[in-house]
């Protein structure tokens, strides 16, 4: 019998592929879920519904570690967004598809399978590393099928295989963001309900004082909090805590996918937000102008990058080597307010900064002001050349 890797969530698409394999592909079913910082019980539930449902063997990767140093990290210093989307989900399915790749290899398997419909980003980010790294054929059970939801649904019940909950959102989780869709949310007229999230309070909810939290930077990625020197893991998970608590990182947007479709998606990223807010703050007294400018640029390609599955493009590789480069220098401490769903900068300091008060202050005389004569006298020289020369009455 032909063996097959299942990327397994113990989510609804995954667990009705273990049986379709089994039953229509007639294969040997591994399943491997890969632990990049989704709750606890999802990881668990895994388990045992994969154990309980044939899978001939199961695996729980630990990839929390790897997806904080070598992914979030990196997302950090390209301060990296897509409309408005902290890129959460596609950041981790890169990784997600590498340790599936490695265990194909080590059992022998012929095929790797996921649970991704034909509407989503994740085919795309899945398959492309798959094929990149290894020559398995790759097997999509629902997309082949054609299956809707409520056609899942039904074939769960007919097999007695466990359904996930009661919701009908389709939730994905891991350290740097919740994802959520489906159900009420699909309208875009409406407003979500407060059941759809669980990172973040509402502002409503949230503690009627503010919070001052202090934020260390080194080289772009954050390293304390409120001087506790946390290590990545860790800090990533406080901030997500912190500034859930005060409402902060609920996104609600229209979102491009890869295949053109717009679709509507609630995110809540606390943590991310905060760290995101955080950095660029310390890029603006860090970075010369020129830079700034050029970092968005870098960052808007990363982010498309990142957004359609393409990790593994020299440029992303090429893009890190000039973000690091460039973040050398963006070290030191964001002090930020939270309050009740917003957050504002209100400090920040840097040993490399370049602001420098003692020039700018309206009390200095090192400058000499009239030096500037000149410069000002022929400044915008060809606007002023147009205006007197071309421009009609
Ligand atoms: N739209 C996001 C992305 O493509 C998140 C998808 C999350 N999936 C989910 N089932 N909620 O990265």
């Amino acid at each position: 019998m032909e063996k097959v890797v299942l990327a397994f969530s113990g989510g609804l698409d995954t667990s009705v592929c273990i049986k379709l394999l089994e039953e229509k592909y007639d294969m040997e079913v591994i399943t491997a879920c890969v632990d990049v910082g989704q709750p606890r019980e999802e990881i668990e539930r895994s388990a045992s519904v994969a154990n309980g449902m044939g899978s001939s063997k199961h695996y729980t990767i630990d990839a929390q570690e790897e997806f904080t140093n070598d992914f979030i990290f990196k997302a950090i210093k390209a301060n990296a967004i897509y409309e408005g989307y902290p890129l959460s989900t596609a950041l981790a399915r890169p990784l997600i598809a590498m340790k599936i790749v490695e265990l194909a290899k080590k059992e022998g398997a012929t095929a790797i399978a996921h649970g991704c419909t034909g509407k989503g980003n994740d085919q795309f980010r899945f398959e492309a590393i798959i094929r990149s790294l290894s020559d398995c054929k790759v097997i999509a059970p629902i997309r082949e099928l054609n299956l809707t939801r409520s056609e899942e649904v039904e074939y769960a019940k007919s097999c007695g295989i466990p359904l996930p909950s009661e919701k009908l959102y389709s939730i994905d989780e891991n350290l740097w963001g919740r994802a959520i869709e489906g159900d009420v949310l699909e309208d875009p007229m409406v407003e979500p309900p407060e059941d759809a999230f669980s990172w973040t309070r509402s502002s409503a909810d949230a503690p009627e004082d503010a919070q001052i939290i202090e934020i260390e930077f080194e080289k772009g990625v954050p390293v304390a909090i409120d001087q506790e020197k946390l290590d990545a893991l860790e800090i990533i998970n406080k901030f997500n805590q912190i500034a859930g608590i005060h409402g902060i990182g609920r996104v609600d947007i229209i979102e491009d996918r890869i295949i053109g479709l717009k679709s509507r998606e609630i995110y809540e990223t606390p943590g991310a937000f905060l760290i995101l807010t955080a950095h660029n703050a310390l890029e603006q007294i860090t970075l010369t102008r020129s830079e700034l400018k050029f970092a968005e640029t870098i960052s808007s390609t990363y982010s498309e990058l990142v957004y359609n599955g393409t990790w593994h493009d020299p440029l992303r590789e090429d893009l890190d080597q000039m973000i690091d480069h460039m973040q050398r220098r963006v070290t030191g401490i964001v002090k930020i307010r939270l309050h009740k769903g917003g957050m504002r900068i209100v400090g920040r300091y840097s040993p490399f900064s370049l602001y420098q008060q003692d020039i700018v202050s309206f009390e200095d005389k090192s400058m000499d002001q009239r030096e500037m004569v000149g410069m000002v006298k022929n400044y915008a020289l060809q606007a002023a050349l147009y205006n007197k020369i071309c421009k009609e009455e």
